[in-house]
């Protein structure tokens, strides 16, 4: 998984919880270093320990930590692929590019680099739906982007996000309606 993840995840326990959380979890994880490099591609075993730990620690089941962590992490990926975003987008169309544009983009950063594959179908002016294909079953996390989507583009009073798989396969469908 790209360390920009990582970095994003360790920033995020260090916001919501403090910094002696994050070294707690980084040594319940058993890792050598609780630092990342955003060019690096680390075991995606490091995420699943360090997510399974927070959620023990915490007491927040798994799923739910992905959905937040998801929602968390969209300001700063918008941020980092600007260039690769139409600003005439909102939350759909947003959802429509992203396997071409941002996904594309991160795979050929890096070989290594494996986002999911999305394919996303626009049924009509308000309503897409994500098909999610990943054996790292982190559906979780896609249903948490959507939100956190919904609100970078100030549409979360208008976005409704249905899950209608469950979301800890390596399949997962989520609806998309704007209200
Ligand atoms: C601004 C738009 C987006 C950017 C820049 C972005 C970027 C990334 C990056 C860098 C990764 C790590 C890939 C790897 O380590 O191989 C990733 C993974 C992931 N992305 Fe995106 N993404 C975007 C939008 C989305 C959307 C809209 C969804 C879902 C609807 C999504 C779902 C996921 C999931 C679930 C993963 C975790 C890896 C997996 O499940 O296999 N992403 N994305």
């Amino acid at each position: 998984m790209h360390g920009t993840i990582f970095t994003l995840l360790k920033r995020y326990v260090q916001t919501q919880y403090d910094h002696s959380t994050w070294v707690k979890l980084v040594q319940l994880s058993g890792l050598e270093s609780g630092d990342f490099s955003h060019k690096e591609v680390y075991p995606d075993e490091h995420i699943y320990a360090l997510v399974g730990h927070a959620a023990e620690m915490t007491g927040i089941p798994a799923g739910e930590l992905h959905e937040k962590f998801g929602e968390y992490l969209v300001p700063d990926l918008m941020y980092m692929y600007q260039k690769y975003i139409n600003p005439d987008w909102r939350t759909l169309e947003m959802l429509e590019n992203t396997e071409h544009s941002m996904h594309g983009q991160v795979r050929r950063e890096h070989p290594e680099n494996s986002p999911p594959v999305l394919d996303v179908k626009r049924l009509n002016e308000n309503e897409v739906v994500i098909n999610y294909v990943s054996p790292r079953r982190m559906g979780g996390l896609a249903v948490g982007i959507v939100r956190g989507l919904a609100v970078y583009y100030d549409e979360a009073d208008l976005i409704d996000v249905l899950p209608t798989t469950s979301e800890d396969g390596e399949r997962v469908q989520i609806h998309v309606r704007r209200n």
